[in-house]
């Protein structure tokens, strides 16, 4: 009823009728995704593109959830620890490595730790990272996060490890605001931490979705984080191939 007519352009139709506009799997936003894959990660790019395809489709074969990031995302994450020259890096939620490789290979003396609950999914990590010859550059961590974060806090106070520079946490929702709070807690001036899904298809501004676990979870985190006077933050919203979410990003004070 209110798609844009030959005249009329789309952001102006759609600033006439807003709600008649379905944001869903709108073709244009893998096709733009595969565009960006094909022409600024092409062959010859580190990491290989076409083994990266391989981590993806080894972890969809074994039956791994398709959650992992996008591959402009994956990139956008390496190319975001370059920037800042990230060499201690901490994921929170491995799922297949995937996101992980990206970061190793941000730079060779970049060294990833890497937490995951499931053993299984580690293992398959494990093989990803052999793969893309970055298994030295990786520890990883079977373990619930919030067990583990406050361990790797305690190392870091010991002296054991150094400070962070980078975080990715992309793991369960509902305890973001406790792994960022972590995450914090070890990070040197100037960290970078990004946070995955805090937009949800703009679930995070819907009131019906309000009671849903990982919107919950998502709106304490920016509560949380804007209260937060260690950190300035910003949500990019992000369309692509993983429909429309987004990532949270904190530079640490
Ligand atoms: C879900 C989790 C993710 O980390 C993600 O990127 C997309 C979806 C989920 O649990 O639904
Ligand atoms: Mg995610």
């Amino acid at each position: 009823m209110s798609a844009p007519g030959k005249e009329e352009s789309f952001n102006s139709a759609y600033w006439r009728n807003p709600r008649s506009f379905k944001f869903e799997d709108d073709p244009r936003w893998a096709a733009v995704d595969n565009y960006n894959w094909e022409h600024l990660h092409a062959a010859g790019s580190h990491p290989d593109p076409k083994l990266m395809d391989e981590i993806l489709e080894s972890s969809k074969s074994s039956g791994l959830p398709p959650i992992a990031v996008s591959p402009a995302h994956g990139k956008f994450l390496q190319l975001q620890a370059r920037m800042i020259q990230a060499r201690n890096i901490i994921e929170v939620g491995m799922l297949g490595g995937y996101s992980t490789v990206w970061l190793a290979t941000s730079h060779p003396d970049a060294k990833v730790t890497s937490i995951e609950i499931d053993a299984d999914f580690a293992a398959l990590a494990k093989t990803h990272f052999q793969k893309a010859g970055v298994d030295k550059q990786i520890e990883v961590r079977v373990a619930s996060a919030m067990d583990e974060l406050p361990r790797i806090v305690q190392e870091v106070k010991d002296g054991k490890r150094p400070k962070i520079d980078m975080a990715f946490i992309d793991a369960n929702k509902p305890n973001n605001l406790d792994y960022f709070n972590w995450c914090v807690e070890i990070a040197r001036p100037g960290a970078c931490i990004v946070v995955d899904n805090v937009v949800r298809m703009g679930g995070v501004v819907d009131e019906k979705r309000f009671e849903e676990p990982n919107i919950k979870g998502t709106r304490r985190l920016i509560d949380g984080v804007g209260k937060d006077k260690r950190v300035d933050a910003t949500i990019l919203q992000i369309v692509g191939g993983k429909n429309y979410d987004g990532f949270l990003t904190a530079v640490v004070r």
